[in-house]
């Protein structure tokens, strides 16, 4: 939907006032490689896409805070003073989140607020809609409360706003890359110390496409909970050996080739070698990057996918058929599940010539195999939360 449509709906809600509505855009991410590594203290590449949500919000005279989505129904109006006291379940449980995280660090909201929220981002497939929506309401109420936060601090507030109110504990990646994204680069962020840099990321002749399989990710919340713990007993027992070690991530695969075997225990073994060589291959696909090799950065994408289906397990059935059917494409240098797992999203990187083929061939086997209808999105990079100051 354009600006000026969003407008339309908004000034049908809320009506006209002599307060400007402004206009903000925070993008969902997809990450190139470094699954399963944010929380385990190492590097991961993600970039930002060139979809994601967009806020009109407008200041009101009096108190009240009004949620408006155009994708869901659910709508609230709260106090200022009453928000964060009971939680919804329903979506305006992460920008309610993000209030009170920018409360806790001393910004608190002079008015009310009107806020209509347009998504562009299929949700539950992956690609952080729910990272965009805190992401772009931490930055729109700092610009209308004329307060300076850093990209990386709204990161972290918004992480927190998921992590401690709406209760699901992710990782650093999602936040980061939504705030930070810059068009045309991934972002090499390393989780441990929040390092980071931009890295360029011009793909040429070559596209990334996004392939959403549909499935459901019913299990993602326990499963992604299991495999923290698994990591964390890891960790635990390689620091009997290496008690320094702050983060699983943080072992060299030369410490895990003298000390992984000692992990009698099968599943944690494997857990721990994704890890290890999967943070490796982050730092081996920018370096791939930098020489333009996008051959081998396609050989690094496949890697990463293997270790995720049999070591680390969190991908499924329709992730690896539709993974399985990129790789068949001639023009498919590297394909994977990325994000979280369980269902959702493949990232594959195909010729130019050959996307139209891609879509087609990959689209039908994918539904003769699954019985689902996957999509598939032919996207570029984009730029991190911004505010949008034209009709675009
Ligand atoms: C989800 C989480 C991230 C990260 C990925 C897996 O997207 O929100 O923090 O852990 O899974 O790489």
């Amino acid at each position: 939907m354009s600006q000026s449509h969003l407008q339309q709906s908004f000034l049908s809600e809320f009506g006209e006032s002599s307060e400007p509505i402004r206009y903000f855009q925070a993008p969902g991410r997809v990450n190139l490689i470094g699954e399963h590594i944010d929380y385990n203290g190492g590097y991961v590449l993600p970039a930002a896409l060139e979809f994601g949500t967009t806020l009109a919000i407008r200041k009101r005279e009096d108190n009240r805070i009004k949620f408006r989505s155009l994708n869901l129904p659910y709508e609230a109006e709260l106090e200022v003073q009453d928000l964060g006291k009971a939680k919804t379940g329903e979506w305006i449980d992460y920008p309610v989140g993000v209030i009170v995280e920018l409360c806790k660090l001393g910004v608190t909201l002079a008015s009310g607020y009107e806020l209509m929220f347009e998504g562009q981002i299929p949700n539950g497939a992956g690609l952080s809609s729910s990272a965009s929506l805190e992401v772009v309401t931490a930055y729109a109420l700092l610009s209308m409360e004329e307060q300076e936060l850093s990209r990386v601090d709204i990161a972290v507030l918004s992480q927190k706003a998921e992590n401690q109110y709406v209760g699901v504990n992710s990782g650093i990646m999602d936040q980061f890359a939504v705030a930070n994204g810059a068009t045309d680069h991934a972002i090499l962020l390393m989780c441990g110390t929040l390092e980071h840099r931009l890295v360029p990321f011009v793909t040429g002749s070559y596209k990334l496409v996004i392939g959403n399989t549909n499935k459901r990710r019913g299990l993602v919340d326990s499963k992604y909970n299991e495999r923290r713990t698994e990591c964390d007993q890891a960790l635990e027992f390689i620091k009997t050996k290496l008690p320094d070690l702050n983060y699983l991530a943080d072992l060299s695969p030369e410490e895990f080739s003298a000390y992984g075997s000692d992990l009698k225990n099968q599943i944690l073994q494997n857990r721990a070698r994704h890890v290890v060589e999967e943070n490796a291959r982050v730092l081996l696909s920018v370096e791939a990057l930098s020489r333009n090799d996008l051959h081998l950065f396609g050989q690094y994408m496949n890697e990463s996918h293997d270790s995720l289906r049999d070591l680390y397990e969190v991908s499924c059935r329709e992730l690896d058929v539709m993974v399985d059917e990129a790789r068949r494409i001639p023009g498919t240098l590297g394909s994977r599940m990325t994000g979280a797992g369980f269902g959702g999203c493949t990232v594959s990187l195909v010729h130019e010539d050959d996307v139209a083929r891609f879509i087609e061939q990959v689209g039908t086997a994918y539904e003769q195999r699954t019985g689902l209808r996957g999509e598939f999105y032919v996207c570029g990079v984009g730029n991190g939360v911004h505010e949008l100051k034209e009709d675009n």
